[in-house]
């Protein structure tokens, strides 16, 4: 039997762009990885859609299957990597590999963030690992970073740039002046998008990954339904360009953090962060995570987030781990089964700062209309600008910007102010309301 324990049979159930980088980089640090481990971490069986597909990776024909079921099924087999992506076919698998006895990794934040609750608790039942540090932020090790090195540290606050293909978007457009669509088709050509890139655009796929934080950080699986997130569709260059002359830059920005009374607040939205702080400069299909903890202060942890290679790296962690618990039988079952008894902060109640812009008719009166209501909601002004006329297309004839910034403020306080504003005579355009964080503990 001790001879069995030095080998880790893994079906690989997916082999696309992130299947085939972890079937390419287990052969390519084969030897390494048997020094570290001391096993052998041998791919025995493969998934795949379609047999005939021309692929990046040469496998041996005999290893593949078109049924994920022939892995699940095949008692030789100790662990299966789910990485087809979607969400019930993907639910269907773990489950069954579970069910079988099989310790589990997945890379699949929509499934966790739709699912996760059931599937750790079937985990915990079967007494088998499920692993899942490639969900969240590619190649950034940040789901044992959280679980085993601040272990110690009630969680304050996590900020994070966790969409590797819309920071890309962003920083493309802002430094090269790309358009949207041409940006976007870059990152899906390097591999950084979905296979259906609505989700990293609309924001959902680092919805996804707040909730898995939020959970790992405090224990409770938010439903989607209980995270607010907006995406980057409606990101101008005007807001970006004023963003910077406050001193900011604008970031799809995941914020995950618990209040006082225990209620968990879990959003993603474009959101202007200062210049001077370190994520601000996360650019391209960089991810940034900034953990807060009581004990350790600030903490940042900073990678590829998307891409064949760095997320592959993550599956690979997962299959060390498995290959250690195998041979230990004290080992670690993989996830935190603490507490369940969070409730999520409703988002009228979370509070922060805002950019406010505004198109107006430039005419006297118009600011004081402004600022009298904002005082009667007693919502504080952090700074106005009114951009001179010569500031090229920011004006036209009789009318003018105002960008506002606004100190910390309910959201739904915030929100009934701005419809107030909006249906003001004065005002000409729809207003841009968008979030500023400080990113303190
Ligand atoms: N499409 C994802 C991203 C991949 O761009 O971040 C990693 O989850």
């Amino acid at each position: 039997m001790a001879a069995e324990r030095t080998t880790l049979r893994i079906g690989l159930a997916g082999l696309g762009n992130v299947g085939a980088g972890v079937y390419k980089n287990l052969e390519k640090n084969r030897q390494l990885l048997t020094e570290r481990t001391g096993a052998h971490l041998e791919v025995r069986r493969i998934a795949v859609r379609d047999l005939a597909r021309a692929r990046d990776v040469a496998v041996p024909a005999e290893m593949l299957t078109t049924r994920w079921q022939d892995l699940v099924e095949d008692p030789s087999l100790d662990i299966i990597v789910e990485l087809i992506g979607g969400v019930e076919e993907a639910r269907a698998l773990v489950t069954a590999a579970l069910k079988a006895g099989k310790a589990v990794v997945t890379g699949n934040k929509a499934l966790l963030a739709e699912h996760g609750k059931e599937l750790i608790q079937l985990a915990e039942q079967q007494n088998k690992p499920l692993y899942l540090e490639a969900a969240v932020a590619g190649g950034i090790p940040i789901i044992k970073a959280v679980r085993e090195a601040l272990v110690g540290n009630h969680i304050n606050a996590i900020y994070g740039i966790i969409n590797g293909t819309s920071n890309y978007i962003l920083t493309r457009m802002t430094t090269l002046g790309l358009s949207f669509e041409d940006a976007l088709a870059e990152a899906t050509a390097l591999g950084y998008a979905e296979a259906d890139p609505t989700l990293d655009i609309n924001g959902w796929d680092a919805g996804h990954k707040a909730i898995i934080l939020a959970w790992l950080s405090y224990g409770h699986w938010l439903r989607p339904a209980e995270v607010t997130v907006t995406g980057i569709e409606n990101i101008s260059l005007t807001d970006v360009g004023f963003a910077r002359r406050l001193g900011y830059e604008i970031k799809l920005l995941g914020v995950i953090r618990q209040d006082g009374g225990g209620l968990v607040e879990a959003r993603v939205q474009a959101t202007l962060i200062p210049k001077k702080h370190i994520l601000a400069s996360v650019s391209g299909v960089f991810n940034a995570v900034a953990v807060h903890g009581d004990v350790v202060g600030e903490t940042l942890f900073y990678g590829s987030g998307a891409g064949q290679d760095a997320t592959s790296s993550s599956v690979i962690a997962d299959l060390a781990d498995a290959a250690e618990n195998l041979s230990n039988e004290l080992g670690s079952n993989g996830f935190i089964p603490h507490g369940d008894t969070g409730k999520a902060k409703p988002i009228e109640d979370t509070v922060s700062q805002y950019y406010l812009r505004l198109r107006v008719a430039d005419t006297p009166g118009t600011l004081a209309r402004i600022a009298t209501l904002l005082a009667k909601r007693n919502i504080g002004i952090l700074s106005v600008i009114q951009p001179d006329p010569e500031e090229g297309d920011t004006q036209s004839s009789g009318t003018a910007h105002l960008v506002l910034t606004i100190h910390d403020a309910a959201f739904g306080n915030m929100r009934a102010a701005v419809d107030e504003i909006e249906a003001f005579d004065c005002t000409l355009e729809k207003p841009v309301l968008l979030r500023m964080e400080t990113l303190g503990s």
